[in-house]
């Protein structure tokens, strides 16, 4: 499959046969979400992988009553951060320094550009984070199509339960989306062989 083969093949899969996905192809899709670009490069997020039962079962009874996910091969829940300090900024530097060998000079600049963000009382931090977090969220789901692997990106769920589930510190991090995965079970589910609906070229692209 091409890549638009791929993405006219993937669906939001409402039911899955929970088969597993072999673990070089999660580890494709773990790599892509390490390799998604974020603004500064900060990459403000982490990912949760399981596939435990014991937890889908309470994520689904506490947090997302929505059956795939007891049926999916594994979860990834995405947390993103919700404050950017002056710990976290100062290691991401380090590494920068480390791998690119860059001046002081450099860093400085570099510093002075990403403080300008985070010292911005009008910019939400958290809300800035969440952005960043759904991109790896799109490129994990073209990753996952690419391999034929199905997926299902998932909102609508009870976060604080979520939050309190995986016994996060709120006050650094929150889940704020998921992505299951595995393969479509596709007599049950009534999705499966339904035409998509996406906008015409021409009500969505404006070429100027
Ligand atoms: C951020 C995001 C959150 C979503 N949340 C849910 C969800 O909670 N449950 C669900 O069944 N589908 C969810 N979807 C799937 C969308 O409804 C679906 O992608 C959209 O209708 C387009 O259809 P398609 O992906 O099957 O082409 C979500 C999609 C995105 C991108």
């Amino acid at each position: 499959m091409n890549l638009i083969e791929a993405l006219n093949w993937r669906y939001a899969t409402k039911r899955m046969t929970g088969e597993k996905i072999v673990e070089s192809d999660l580890d494709v899709i773990l790599e892509t979400i390490r390799l998604t670009p974020t603004a500064y490069g900060l990459q403000p997020f982490k990912v949760v992988v399981t596939q435990k039962k014991e937890l889908l079962d309470e994520v689904f009874e506490k947090s997302c009553p929505q059956i795939v996910i007891k049926q999916c091969s594994h979860l990834l829940i995405f947390k993103a951060r919700k404050k950017l300090d002056s710990e976290y900024l100062e290691g991401y530097l380090k590494e920068m320094k480390r791998l690119r060998n860059s001046t002081d000079e450099y860093i400085d600049g570099y510093r002075s550009k990403i403080l300008k963000v985070i010292d911005d009382p009008r910019i939400n931090k958290f809300s800035w984070t969440i952005r960043q977090t759904y991109i790896a969220l799109g490129y994990a789901t073209v990753a996952a199509a690419t391999l034929g692997i199905d997926s299902t990106p998932i909102e609508g769920f009870d976060a604080q339960a979520l939050n309190r589930a995986l016994k996060l510190d709120t006050d650094r991090e929150e889940a704020v989306v998921m992505l299951t995965l595995g393969y479509r079970d596709g007599k049950e589910d009534k999705l499966a062989n339904l035409p998509k609906i996406r906008k015409p070229m021409d009500l969505l692209v404006e070429r100027i």
